[in-house]
């Protein structure tokens, strides 16, 4: 695909459950003057109890902060869930919604995905929206029907226009935290696929949106895997937190 502008790289942080105040600290710290020579965007998403402790290390600087889920509800009666509005009062731009994790582990389906996705939407943050497929379903031979299944079920209630406000993660999910790295051929043909369902509903949609790649990114990987047409920039887990692997991957933008 050919496109007009050059794209700008995106690079994301995903710490998971990771960190404390004391280990934050270096690293929002060497993050933040690392990045600030960097062009493109830079995010972390932090777990919640950091988000204030992000806000304070990183406002004024260009690296961007956000959360890692959020809840598909506004308010109310929903023990330990965290709303959008409540991102806001921290100062997040991004919110992570379907990370794999998240739809493995504590049930969240394609449509409370789609609800999240909206939430965060609302509330006038971006979400990062991530899909992928498992291990069992590459070798089935049906990564395509799941990528392109996970993304209409927020392209149905979403809308185009929202979907243009938003940013992809395509991460196989055989390729989170285990250290196997789609090859770059692999992950552009999915992002190709991703960005021409897309325009098969919206071209202009499809030509401006961010697609992220994730899975085992590492700062010796980045450069050829960012390097494709379709590759927009990276969600970025295990290196996200390591200042130096961060910064390397950010640097290959
Ligand atoms: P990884 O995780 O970089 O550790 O593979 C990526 C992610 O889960 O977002």
């Amino acid at each position: 695909m050919a496109y007009t502008m050059p794209r700008i790289k995106f690079v994301a942080g995903n710490w998971k459950m990771h960190g404390n105040l004391a280990s934050n600290l270096a690293l929002l710290t060497a993050v933040r003057s690392g990045a600030a020579s960097l062009g493109g965007q830079v995010a972390v998403c932090v777990p919640y109890p950091y988000l204030a402790q992000a806000q304070a290390l990183l406002a004024g600087s260009n690296v961007a902060w956000g959360a890692q889920d959020v809840s598909e509800h506004a308010q109310g009666a929903y023990t330990g869930e965290v709303s959008a509005a409540m991102l806001n009062d921290f100062g997040c731009r991004y919110a992570i919604v379907g990370h794999s994790e998240r739809r493995s582990f504590y049930g969240d389906t394609d449509t409370v995905v789609a609800a999240k996705f909206m939430a965060a939407l609302k509330a006038g943050l971006t979400p990062i929206l991530c899909v992928g497929e498992t291990l069992a379903e590459r070798e089935a031979g049906i990564t395509a029907e799941v990528v392109i299944r996970q993304m209409e079920a927020v392209m149905a209630v979403a809308g185009m226009a929202a979907l243009g406000e938003a940013v992809v993660a395509y991460e196989p999910v055989w390729a989170i935290g285990t250290g196997k790295t789609a090859t770059p051929a692999q992950a552009q043909e999915v992002h190709a696929m991703i960005r021409a369902r897309v325009a098969r509903d919206d071209a202009a949609v499809a030509e401006g949106l961010q697609i992220l790649y994730g899975g085992s990114v590492k700062p010796s990987n980045a450069r050829e895997l960012f390097g494709q047409p379709d590759i927009d920039g990276g969600l970025i887990g295990g290196a996200s937190l390591v200042a130096d692997d961060f910064l390397g991957i950010c640097a290959a933008g």
